[in-house]
């Protein structure tokens, strides 16, 4: 696929198919991921697969009274607080991509990554979407311990996968602020 192509077309997608994620699907996934630069090369990601869904829907439900704890927006307190949200959304594989060095970029590092791996997942009829609702609380010790993660790694990216149930919205784009010095 044109890489334009992907880069217009991919989607948040929320909906997903019961159907599984082929192993090798989630490897050709990673690799795409790994092909993101990085400073200096450095290449600190980690990914984790996650395809237990009693794992996720643990970590669901943890990570939104995590999140309660602290003052939310009204809108994201509306998701937070109803018993039916899941912040996967039961999408069949989670890929939790962590930084497993310290340093002044992990976080860029793994965001490319991250992008890399939702245009690769676009380009193969896969759905994806970057889980921001999971992200602090998987970077407290029990976020960690739910996923067996080093203490010393740093969760940035989790990214649910799997089969959209059908083609979402179009999202518009605000026109970019540019401006030219030169
Ligand atoms: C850092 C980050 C965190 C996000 N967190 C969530 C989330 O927790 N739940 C969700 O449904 N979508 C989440 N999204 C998806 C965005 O809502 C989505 O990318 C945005 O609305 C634009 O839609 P598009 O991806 O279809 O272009 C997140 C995206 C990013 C980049």
């Amino acid at each position: 696929m044109n890489v334009n192509v992907a880069i217009t077309g991919r989607r948040a997608v929320r909906e997903y198919a019961a159907q599984a994620v082929e192993e090798k699907s989630l490897r050709a996934l990673i690799d795409a991921a790994v092909h993101a630069p990085s400073a200096a090369n450095e290449q600190p990601w980690t990914f984790t697969v996650v395809r237990d869904q009693g794992v996720l829907d643990r970590i669901s439900r943890k990570a939104k009274s995590h999140m309660l704890a602290t003052p939310q927006p009204e809108h994201f307190r509306a998701h937070l607080i109803d018993p039916d949200f899941h912040i996967f959304y039961h999408a069949p594989a989670l890929i939790l991509i962590s930084a497993s060095a310290q340093g002044p970029w992990i976080v860029e590092d793994c965001a490319l990554a991250a992008e890399n791996l939702m245009l690769a997942a676009y380009a193969v009829g896969l759905g994806s979407c970057w889980i921001g609702f999971a992200q602090s609380f998987l970077n407290t010790p029990d976020g960690k311990n739910e996923l067996d993660l080093p203490a010393a790694w740093v969760p940035v990216a989790p990214i649910i996968v799997g089969y959209p149930k059908a083609a979402p919205y179009p999202v518009s784009r605000n026109e970019p602020e540019i401006r030219w010095v030169g």
